[in-house]
Formats: structure tokens, C-alpha cells, sequence
């Protein structure tokens, strides 16, 4: 039997994290369908929010009213306290556990501009911070050999949920093919986010809600859905990242006329805007004619005045990337981008110590913690700043740590009916491999990134949302007869990503139910039908959840609001 005081589902930045956190106290797992170092936190580019003091008029107070505004006012302000307040001492923390730093000439840590961040507050490793720091707690991690074990390339099926209580998961080694049980006295997910819905979009293929939907299922509510952040800057039809680093470094944003169109739409901030903002105008532009290329679909972020030296230096990664997939190189020539769905707001509700609540009234489940991507904590609230999501990975990732080690005091395992478990996961397997069946799961799935790109995106109204909801209903029932060739037992990539599928079928029409309920605009959520923010109907958090016949039941609950009233946001 596999027994664990805790279970960590993913390996990310929040996952990794707390694990340091429990390590050489409790016995800890952590189980991750990805080799660890290749985890998604390992894409973020540009930054790690911190008001560090380099700035002498910069502090945690003004990065909270910074967030809090970048937020549209829908994230909770208590939460965004607490993150903003230990963003500080967290960034030193990295850097005694031997995160690689860029440095200014002082030899301090160098902090950037960022998109909403009214002071430079982004510390950065060159363009790939993410990567730096996810290696640091890997390296880390290393020194707890024998108080982690790591689950390499094993796939969450379930959460094993019963009578207010999580009590292990379900997972399948993907090298064996088995299925196992792993109980745990408390397991959190860091298991990040849905954004492979999209057909344009800068998520690894990973990223596919797998932790929010085993929730889900589990019969747990999810917060936000609907805000789906799109990042203004994803490579022309590839949708890889192009970090905002570029824009914090002086970076200009292009219509096909070749003008620095963001004058018209937030005339102080210009580029560094938030990224609601900066993905709506280049939409806008895009819409009214003035893209770039042939079919007028394409924006571009011109770095060429920037010089070739604080290119190599700052920007090496996006360079490459660019080089690499489109064959242009930003020395010489501008970089076609276009606005691709980069982070989910939404996620699995959870209080500030990373507690998952069962409802909209903050009932607590007992030993179930969520932290990073996959969680609405809700520092983000409808649209997150650029540099946000490393550090409230890496605060949150600490306390749930913290957090469950106050929980383990006097915790016992739950009793768990494991044949029960086990064969409700192997049906769910076997459906998929021997239903007779007639459908593809890749046109399924192409066909649902297109019809959510089309019309789950930037822009949405009523018409839109209404279609890819009627899209949605009709892909999945096409696929309880979808075929599922490979029968092996081996790395059977083709059964997970079919069960990847049937997560994202599931979750984005809670992402459609959300965003048709909301008939306001507000962060990353812009309706063209309904074009205002609306506080008096609407500054109120979603809270999706299955009913009792698996109908999408939605409520509501209050933004927590403690130092700052909503206002106008101006840029
Ligand atoms: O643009 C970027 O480098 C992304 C950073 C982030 O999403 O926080």
C-alpha cells in the first residue's frame, strides 16, 4: 500500500515549494505527470514581483494597490496583503537557496518594468525566471532524498474525497500503466492551469485542468473560471510567449502601419499597460483593419532600437524563440505577435493558507490544499499582473506548507475504500478503450481550441459565448464514442491524452457558463454587448460546481474588500 503523511500533485513552483517546506518533517510525495524540471513553471520569462527597496519610493503597500486595480477590484484584498507583503523576503529566500539573479550595477538583484506595475519590481534571471527558480527548488529538493518521493510521469486520476475529507488520489504510473492509490493524512494541488483549451495559447501541452477537474468531479465548487488571461504578446500562430520583458525593456508595440498604436488606449503606460488592456487594443486594431501581414491578423513588437547587446543580455530566450519558429530575428526585424491565452484566474477556491473551501460560504474541506495556478486564492482576481504568478506560486507554495503542517498535528489517515477507487478509474479507462467508437480525439480537440479561440477570447458577447456553447455540448458527445487506438500498457500517451481531452471538454464549458452569466466587462472578462464594468451587479467571485444531476449550477460570493474602494481604472 502506498501511504504518505502528504501528497503533492505537480512539481511546479507551489508544488516544489511546499514540499521544502515539509520536507524532513513529514513524509512527503510529490506525484507529477511531467518529469519535475520540465513543470510549466519553468516557461514564465520575464519576472518575479518584489519590492525590494531598489527603488527607494517602491513598497509592498504600493505593489498591493497596484495588483488590486490590475485586478479590475475582483481579487480579494486580504489575500493580495499577505502576497505582496512576503513577495520581499520570499525573493531572498530564492536567493539563499542559490537562484541565479540577474544583477544590477550596484549588484542588487536587477528588477524591470512590468505591465500595471507602477514602480520596477520584476526580478529576473535574463528572460527565463521561471526556469531559474524552478531549478533552484529542484536542485533543492535533492538534499531530501530520503524524505521526498518523487512520482515522475504518473497521471492524477482522481481525488479521493469523502465525508468533507480528501484522503489520498488516484494515479496512474504512465511507465506501467498501473493504477494506484496513494493515501495521504492531506493532499495539495499545484497542478496549474486550463489554458491548452485555446487554440493560440502559451501553455505547455500539460496544462490541460486535470487537478481543477479531478476537484471538480469530486463533487468541489471552482471559482472564476470564465477569466482567461490572454498575454499580448504570443509568437504570430504559435502562441509561444514572448515575454513582457521585451515591452519592460523598452519594447514598442506596431499596427501594420507601423504605429505605436497603444497611445490611443492607455496613454501614460503606453505598452506597459496591464495585459487586459494591451490584448483588447491589439484586438481592436487587429478587428478595425489596421494587423499587419497579409491577412491584417498580426501585430508586432519591434525591438530593434533596443541595440543588439541588451538584447543578448536581457532578451537571449525570446530571441531564440523567435529565431527558431518564425525565422526572424529581433536584431534586425520586428517580431509578428499576436494577444494568446496565457493564465487562468479561475481555479480551485482556497483561503489565504491554502485551504480549499467546499462552497461559496468558506466551508473548509478537511486535508485538501490548493496553491499556484490551478488555485483561486484570489490574488489575481479578473486579471493578473505580469510577475504575479512566480511569486504567488512560490508565497503560497510556502504556506500551504506551513499550512499543513499545522493541519498534521493530531491528523489521521481516513479510512479509503481502495478496490472501489481503483475500479471506478480503470472504468473510466476502459470506456475509452473498448467502447465501440467512431470519433478522433485530435479533430475533438482542434475543433474545440478553434471554436473557443473563436469565440471564448479577447472579445466575447452573447452570440459567441451561445455558439461555442451549443460546439462544446455537441464535442462531447462525440466523445463517449471517441477511439482510442494504442491498447498497450506502457506509456500509453494516447490514453492520456484522451483522458486530457475529456478534462477540457469539461472545463471550458465552465469557463462558457461563467463568462454567459456575467453580462458585464471586468479584467481579462470583455464583453462587447455589455462593454462597462458593472459593481453593482458583478463585483462578486463564480462559483461553479456540478449538481446533484451534473448540472452546472453557479454562485456567487463576495470580493473581499479591505483598503481600497473600486474606481476607474486609468492608464
Ligand atoms: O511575459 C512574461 O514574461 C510572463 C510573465 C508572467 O506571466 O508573469
Amino acid at each position: 500500500m502506498r501511504k504518505h503523511d502528504v501528497v503533492i500533485v505537480g512539481a511546479g513552483l507551489a508544488g516544489l515549494r511546499a514540499a521544502l517546506e515539509l520536507a524532513g518533517k513529514v513524509d512527503v510525495a510529490v506525484v507529477s505527470k511531467v518529469y519535475p524540471s520540465r513543470s510549466h513553471s519553468g516557461a514564465a520569462q520575464g519576472g518575479v514581483a518584489a519590492a525590494m527597496a531598489n527603488e527607494s519610493d517602491d513598497s509592498p503597500e504600493l505593489h498591493m494597490y497596484d495588483t488590486v486595480k490590475g485586478s479590475d477590484y475582483l481579487g480579494d484584498q486580504d489575500a493580495i496583503e499577505i502576497m505582496t507583503h512576503d513577495a520581499p523576503i520570499t525573493i531572498t529566500e530564492m536567493e539563499h537557496l542559490g537562484c541565479v539573479f540577474s544583477r544590477d550595477a550596484e549588484g542588487r538583484i536587477a528588477q524591470r518594468e512590468f505591465g500595471g506595475h507602477s514602480k520596477p519590481r520584476a526580478c529576473y534571471a535574463a528572460d527565463r525566471t521561471g526556469h531559474a527558480m524552478l531549478h533552484t527548488l529542484y536542485e533543492q529538493s535533492f538534499k531530501y532524498k530520503k524524505d521526498i518521493t518523487f512520482y515522475n510521469e504518473w497521471y492524477l486520476l482522481d481525488l479521493i474525497y469523502q465525508d468533507g475529507s480528501a484522503r489520498g488520489i488516484v494515479a496512474m504510473d504512465m511507465k506501467t500503466g498501473d493504477i494506484e492509490v496513494i493515501h495521504a493524512k492531506a493532499v495539495l494541488f499545484g497542478t496549474g492551469g486550463y489554458g491548452r483549451a485555446y487554440k493560440i495559447t502559451s501553455n505547455a501541452f500539460a496544462n490541460t485542468g486535470d487537478g481543477i477537474m479531478a476537484a471538480y468531479r469530486a463533487g468541489l465548487p471552482l471559482e472564476d473560471m470564465e477569466f482567461v488571461q490572454f498575454h499580448p504578446t504570443g509568437l504570430y500562430q504559435q502562441g509561444i510567449l514572448m515575454s513582457e520583458a521585451a515591452r519592460g525593456e523598452g519594447g514598442y508595440l506596431l499596427n501594420g502601419n507601423m504605429e505605436r498604436f497603444m497611445e490611443r488606449y492607455a496613454k501614460s503606460r503606453m505598452e506597459l499597460a496591464p495585459r487586459d488592456i494591451v490584448s483588447r487594443a491589439e484586438q481592436s486594431e487587429i478587428n478595425e483593419g489596421r494587423g499587419a501581414g497579409p491577412n491584417k491578423d498580426y501585430i508586432y513588437i519591434d525591438l530593434r532600437h533596443l541595440g543588439r547587446e541588451k538584447i543578448l543580455e536581457k532578451l537571449p530566450q525570446i530571441r531564440q524563440l523567435a529565431i527558431d519558429f518564425l525565422g526572424v530575428d529581433c536584431i534586425d526585424n520586428p517580431i509578428p505577435i499576436q494577444p494568446t491565452a496565457h493564465y487562468s484566474m479561475g481555479g480551485i477556491p482556497a483561503s489565504k493558507d491554502c485551504e480549499v473551501y467546499s462552497d461559496e460560504k468558506g466551508t473548509i474541506v478537511k486535508g485538501f490544499y490548493a496553491a499556484g495556478e490551478c488555485s483561486c486564492i484570489s490574488v489575481h482576481g479578473a486579471n493578473r499582473l505580469g510577475t504575479n504568478s512566480l511569486l504567488d506560486a512560490t508565497v503560497f507554495g510556502r504556506r500551504a506548507g506551513k499550512s499543513i503542517l499545522n493541519y498534521l498535528v493530531g491528523a489521521k489517515h481516513e479510512p479509503v475504500n481502495e478496490a472501489e477507487e481503483k475500479r471506478k478509474a480503470r472504468k473510466r479507462i476502459d470506456d475509452l478503450l473498448y467502447t465501440p467508437s467512431t470519433e478522433s480525439a485530435n479533430n475533438i480537440r482542434n475543433e474545440l481550441k478553434e471554436a473557443m479561440t473563436t469565440n471564448v477570447g479577447v472579445y466575447r458577447d452573447k452570440e459567441r459565448l451561445a455558439a461555442a456553447h451549443k460546439k462544446l455540448k455537441e464535442l462531447q458527445q462525440r466523445f463517449t464514442k471517441v477511439r482510442v487506438e494504442d491498447k498497450g500498457k506502457v506509456f500509453n500517451t494516447e490514453i492520456i491524452e484522451a483522458l486530457e481531452l475529456a478534462n477540457m471538454l469539461a472545463y471550458s464549458e465552465l469557463i462558457i457558463a461563467g463568462a454567459e452569466a456575467r453580462t458585464e466587462s471586468r479584467g481579462a472578462h470583455a464583453r462587447v454587448d455589455y462593454p462597462t464594468r458593472d459593481d453593482v451587479n458583478w463585483m462578486k467571485h463564480t462559483m461553479v460546481s456540478a449538481g446533484a444531476d451534473g448540472a452546472i449550477q453557479l454562485k456567487y460570493k463576495p470580493v473581499v474588500v479591505t483598503k481600497h474602494q473600486p474606481e476607474e481604472r486609468k492608464y
